[in-house]
């Protein structure tokens, strides 16, 4: 990460907890390792973003009907979906710093130095021949370039050799190999490569006798697999149709870093689709679209996002891709949209006994439904606004300030209600508008400090509209309107105030826009 990037992403961090967006897990006792709470204001956001995806998926496709599952399920379910067997990643310690890695990490990591290297000689040639300069001839005749070109093509093939045979010792011999050392104790001196399950289980019934291992579901989908029928018949859905979810889901990641990003508790919102077999190319290319519409609606900018489609299909895929956002540390992965066929449906048929079909009315058929999923995290959803809406700014008067642009309808306060003094009467007038506004909008109301200290306070946390109550207020019911980003200030009739806030924090508008 470049240095200003990796500054920003530090001050981010900072902002999130001095406002009361996100703190440790239980910091009094120091934290947990990738684990996170959510605070006041953090908890709103997380929730208006809630919003924002259940209504899209539930209120503008009236074939998507929304569930709850419950995070523990049977635990054949996870021997079903290949969790039990296949969800691992490889793990290598090394022996000195006894730091731990994922080992196919520290390849991609080796491979990304080489490209490194590519641009280096690329912008060194490119100063060389100035105007003139052709990259794409350069690259493809430069020997050290085709060098270093032909390494990264071989360990790309061999990693992906030892990741989908599961061979550790080939991929303990590729870290040898690329002479890659430990960044901490600076050694090479590494342990073997494990695979490692990264279900979290605990074990479910009183007694120890009849205690059975059970697992925390590492993707809420699998709840929706196992409830397709009961949707179905009870929701009397014909195919195409969906079924939602939002919920938690754990992972024992190996190495958990970059705040957020990636944790060992977090919530996925999910939406199953469920299609006939051979429609699902068209399904998967629609939701891939809609998806992407979904995200851009917000405002953070369309270059901020770019569909990374996967060339190493998982075994039950036939398409897969990632929108990818531009978080502080570069594009990841943001969401996923995969077709994975009838896999799930069909290993839950085969492991229940039960019957997991859809008769169709029109052919007098029966069938397993292919499957169009889409996956988005939302941490990772909250992390995009918040680093995106994050920005310092020097002002024209030489002051600074820092503001949260979240978009109006996502903040977690839409309105500051702000009489200009304690007394004359303003606190009552500004609490009577207050309660006309606040089954409405989420308000809060403060009277201490002076006007321009408060105002910072509320850029701070993303208010987008601050009301100041005056004195003028008494004699003529009109109070002042101040807008988060651009600092103007209006004055506006105390009765055109509520319209006219509704109308620019709406969720219901926001999605008007996809
Ligand atoms: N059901 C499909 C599935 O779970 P995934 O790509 O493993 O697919 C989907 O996860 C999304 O969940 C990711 O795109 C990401 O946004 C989020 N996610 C996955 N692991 C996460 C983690 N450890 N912390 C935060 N979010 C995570």
């Amino acid at each position: 990460m470049a240095n200003q990037e990796d500054n920003l992403f530090k001050n981010v961090i900072s902002h999130a907890k001095e406002y009361g967006f996100i703190f440790p897990s239980s910091e009094i006792y120091d934290g947990l390792s990738a684990v996170y709470d959510y605070g006041q204001n953090g908890a709103e956001l997380k929730n208006n973003i809630k919003e924002y995806w259940w209504k899209f998926m539930t209120l503008l496709h009236d074939n998507i009907v929304g569930i709850d599952a419950a995070i523990f399920m049977h635990p054949t379910t996870w021997k079903a979906s290949g969790h039990v067997d296949a969800f691992n990643d490889p793990m290598v310690d090394n022996k000195d710093s006894k730091k731990r890695y994922r080992a196919d990490v520290l390849v991609e990591d080796a491979i990304a130095k080489m490209e490194e290297k590519i641009d280096k000689e690329v912008e060194k040639a490119a100063k060389r021949f100035g105007e003139s300069f052709d990259a794409a001839m350069f690259k493809s005749t430069n020997p050290r370039v085709l060098e270093y070109q032909k390494k990264i093509d071989e360990t790309n093939a061999r990693l992906k050799d030892a990741m989908s045979n599961g061979d550790m010792a080939g991929m303990k011999q590729l870290i040898i190999d690329l002479e890659i050392t430990d960044p901490v104790s600076g050694t090479k001196n590494w342990t073997d490569v494990r695979q490692f399950n990264l279900m979290f289980s605990t074990e479910i019934g009183s007694l120890a006798e009849d205690a059975s291992k059970i697992y925390l579901r590492p993707e809420t989908a699998q709840g929706i697999f196992v409830n397709f029928l009961n949707v179905q018949k009870t929701g009397r859905m014909k195919i195409p149709f969906g079924i939602a979810q939002i919920g938690k889901a754990f992972r024992n990641e190996i190495v958990a870093r970059q705040f957020i990003f990636r944790m060992r508790e977090f919530e996925q919102m999910e939406m199953q689709f469920f299609v006939k077999p051979g429609e699902e190319m068209k399904w998967y290319e629609f939701w891939k679209e809609k998806r992407l519409k979904w995200h851009l609606a917000l405002g953070l900018g369309n270059d901020n996002y770019r569909y990374h489609d996967h060339l190493n299909l998982a075994h039950y895929a036939n398409a897969a891709c990632d929108i990818q956002f531009n978080f502080p540390m570069g594009f990841k992965e943001l969401e996923g949209i995969h077709s994975r066929t009838d896999f799930d449906l069909k290993s839950h048929e085969k492991y229940s006994g039960k019957k997991l079909q859809y008769f169709d009315p029109e052919d007098t058929q029966n069938f397993i439904p292919y499957v169009v999923e889409t996956s988005v995290g939302l941490d990772r959803c909250f992390l995009g606004i918040l680093s995106k809406s994050y920005q310092e700014e020097k002002l024209e008067d030489g002051s600074d300030r820092v503001v949260l642009r979240i978009p109006a309808p996502l903040a977690p306060n839409k309105v500051a209600i702000l009489p200009l003094t304690k007394k004359d009467g303003l606190p009552e007038k500004a609490q009577a508008i207050m309660n006309d506004l606040k089954y409405d909008l989420r308000c809060f109301y403060e009277e201490k400090d002076a006007i321009g200290k408060r105002y910072r306070r509320q850029d701070a946390i993303g208010t987008p509209y601050c009301i100041t109550i005056d004195h003028q207020t008494l004699e003529d019911d009109t109070v002042t309107i101040r807008d988060r980003d651009s600092m103007k200030q209006e004055r506006v009739r105390i009765a055109d105030v509520r319209s006219k806030l509704i109308d620019a924090c709406s969720i219901n508008n926001l999605l008007r826009k996809i």
